[in-house]
């Protein structure tokens, strides 16, 4: 396994495990199950695509075990997990056995990339710094990421870390064709200026960007679109479903490239054999100059308001 600085910035894409056990969102032994996780893993084993996401909080820690179990005596795969910042867990036993916990249900040493779930107040991100600039001294993390910080947030994590020693290496915000926010920060401009490999969370906009869903699908369950954001996405849905058919790939295929385009990192939601195939199918696609620019003007609406 290379050093994982480098090996986080020639992936072309991070493989998401939040559905892995979970029933309520996803479905988890409803619509998917432990089967077609384990060919998911095949698929994307034999497509050299090898850098798995989780966090402690996925179904209550299930989905950090079924990665435990489907990667065991697989040390040439990476893992990336998340710390969930409870306000109570601020001593460093604390942070500690949050982490020894999650090697545990991982079945790992150490972990690549060991992430705050998400943004705490100034004083409390000093601190965790510290429990992790320490855990990365004991060898158990190998690299540290944050998660769904404000640029100010993300400033402040970067001073406390260098005062240790260490670095951010990733960053992982909500950020896909349906969900631009991120753009009107300084998140990418910090990104870029500390050398963080910027991870778009959620790429595929929980599904919506598979194109499968559209105004009149049923859909049940919490992770139903609203049919508003159904006929409000179909301009760019077609799209999507327009540039896939030009360049003989899937819909999916074209909005993960295009974020590729926008210089982020995809970490894309997968729990099936097809799934997996799919993702690995378009990695290779690079978006032509006139496709970006037209994907940007149509799903200029999700950059929100200046
Ligand atoms: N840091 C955070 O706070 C945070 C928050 C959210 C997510 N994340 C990370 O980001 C990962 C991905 O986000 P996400 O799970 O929200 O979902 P996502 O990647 O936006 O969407 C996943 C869904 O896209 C569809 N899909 C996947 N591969 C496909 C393919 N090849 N062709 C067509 N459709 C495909 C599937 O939909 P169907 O199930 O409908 O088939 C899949 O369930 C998570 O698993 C997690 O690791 C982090």
């Amino acid at each position: 396994m290379p050093e994982p600085t480098t090996a986080l910035r020639a992936a072309p894409v991070v493989i998401g495990c939040w559905a892995w056990g979970d029933r309520r969102t996803w479905g988890y032994r409803t619509r998917f199950g432990d089967d077609d996780l384990r060919a998911a893993v095949e698929a994307l084993d034999a497509a050299g695509l090898r850098w798995f996401d989780t966090a402690e909080v996925y179904a209550g820690g299930r989905s950090e075990r079924l990665l435990g179990d489907l990667l065991a005596g697989r040390p040439d795969f990476a893992v990336s997990t998340k710390f969930f910042p409870y306000p109570w867990r601020l001593g460093a036993g604390q942070f500690r056995r949050a982490l020894d916990a999650s090697l545990r249900r991982l079945k790992r040493d150490s972990v690549q990339l060991y992430q705050v779930h998400h943004e705490v107040p100034a004083a409390l991100a000093r601190r965790w710094a510290a429990h992790l600039a320490a855990a990365r001294r004991d060898g158990v993390i190998e690299a540290i990421g944050t998660s769904n910080l404000s640029a100010p947030a993300l400033r402040v994590v970067v001073e406390a870390l260098a005062e240790h020693g260490e670095r951010v290496v990733a960053h992982q915000v909500r950020y896909n064709l349906c969900d631009r926010r991120v753009e009107r920060t300084d998140v990418p401009d910090l990104c870029r200026e500390h050398g963080i490999t910027l991870l778009a969370h959620s790429a595929l906009g929980q599904g919506l960007l598979s194109g499968r869903y559209r105004a009149g699908t049923a859909m049940s369950g919490r992770r139903a679109f609203p049919v508003q954001v159904l006929a409000q996405a179909e301009p760019l849905l077609a799209l999507l479903d327009r540039y896939a058919a030009k360049l003989d790939v899937t819909t999916a295929a074209v909005a993960l490239a295009w974020l590729r385009h926008r210089g982020a990192t995809p970490i894309v939601g997968v729990h099936d054999r097809a799934q997996a195939e799919g993702v690995a199918a378009g990695v290779p696609v690079v978006l032509p100059e006139t496709m970006a620019k037209r994907l940007d003007a149509v799903s200029a609406p999700w950059r929100g308001k200046s």
